[in-house]
């Protein structure tokens, strides 16, 4: 990431953070010697989406504000370097674990030392699964995030009204991710009726979860799939009419290969994120929407949780039914994604602070 976009960004957080009111009392604390609120571990998957960048930076700069140490650590999507960062948060005098895990069901044994420890843990943004040590869930609405993907495509094809029938791709994310399943849960319970009635015909036949998940989540893998479905059903002229992907680096995957090999009108291509590349591709027209979700107010909620847990109280939550982990349902606090497009990405990310308009240039 660009040193201006992140120092940019670092700045917005802090703004966000006094705006949303969480931030003064802290401010004084932290301008004067101050003693520590306690040290909380912040472990983050990898560096190479940008997203997570700004998660980590936003959660590291609140939970200074609110007086907290933070150890915040990158794994490179690499799991047995997750759990090495996670042990030594615990053997380093973590008091909160705040983990946003590369896969959710690899944290079994590392959690049950730090529960062992009686350090609490927060899954951010993708719950850790299978594992009785975590005590809340921080993240968006996931679900409804793929339903707007999945509403967004029925509305521009007006699959209620047009003969059709057009023909559908389908990105989602990587198997180890919970949130995958919930993107591709949301988005195709809008579709698969018009999938079964015939007016969405999915040309390469991938359709089912595991066909279209994306190792990794990466843009290259999404790329080589989308290269190999154009060669395979769309180089002989057939009209790739939209493209769901569950997020912004599948998305940029799917506009390269399209950009490489497709010829035709250019599909509909869905998003989440909001991510600087991605938002350049809307405003150029190569990506017709994406998920807002603004981290600054996730980063927040998470610290609110924090403080809760280390002053013995409640945290907040609102949703006690819906992310069970295997081991009963880890109470939730879900925020709301915004739907984002050229007409209101201006207000959404460059007005609040998000990005700067030179970001995006
Ligand atoms: C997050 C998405 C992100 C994806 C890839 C998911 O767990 O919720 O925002 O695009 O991971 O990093």
């Amino acid at each position: 990431m660009k040193k201006r976009l992140l120092s940019g960004l670092l700045a917005a957080a802090m703004a966000a953070t006094l705006l949303m009111g969480c931030g003064s009392k802290s401010a004084e604390v932290a301008g004067a010697q101050r003693e520590t609120n306690g040290k909380v571990g912040v472990a983050m998957p990898t560096k190479d989406l940008q997203r997570w960048n700004q998660d980590g930076a936003n959660m590291e700069e609140q939970l200074k504000a609110a007086g907290y140490d933070v150890d915040l650590q990158y794994a490179s999507n690499d799991i047995a370097t997750q759990v090495s960062q996670i042990e030594n948060m615990i053997s380093s005098g973590a008091q909160v674990l705040v983990i946003a895990s590369i896969d959710g069901d690899s944290l079994g044994t590392v959690l049950a030392q730090a529960k062992e420890a009686g350090i609490k843990v927060i899954a951010y943004d993708r719950l850790i699964m299978n594992s009785d040590a975590v005590s809340y869930y921080a993240t968006f609405d996931n679900y409804m995030v793929g339903t707007k993907q999945g509403e967004y495509i029925k509305e521009q094809l007006d699959l209620d009204n047009a003969a059709g029938p057009f023909n559908i791709e389908i990105f989602t994310g990587d198997p180890g991710d919970n949130n995958a399943r919930f993107f591709y849960g949301g988005a195709i319970d809008v579709l698969k009726p018009y999938i079964e009635s015939g007016k969405l015909v999915v040309q390469s036949g991938q359709v089912e979860f595991d066909n279209v998940a994306t190792a990794n989540w990466s843009t290259e893998n999404a790329q080589s799939r989308m290269d190999a479905i154009i060669s395979a059903n769309y180089a002989n002229g057939t009209k790739l009419d939209a493209v769901l992907c569950s997020n912004d680096s599948t998305a940029l995957g799917v506009t390269n290969s399209l950009e490489a090999n497709y010829t035709g009108e250019w599909p509909i291509i869905t998003g989440q994120d909001c991510d600087v590349a991605n938002v350049k591709n809307m405003i150029a027209g190569k990506q017709s929407m994406s998920i807002f979700k603004d981290t600054r107010t996730l980063a927040a909620k998470t610290v609110e949780m924090v403080d809760a847990i280390m002053k013995g109280t409640e945290a907040p939550v609102n949703d006690t039914k819906t992310y069970d982990n295997g081991t009963g349902v880890i109470p939730s606090f879900l925020c709301e994604p915004v739907f984002a497009d050229v007409n209101n990405y201006k207000e959404l990310l460059i007005d609040s602070g998000y990005y700067k308009e030179d970001d995006l240039k």
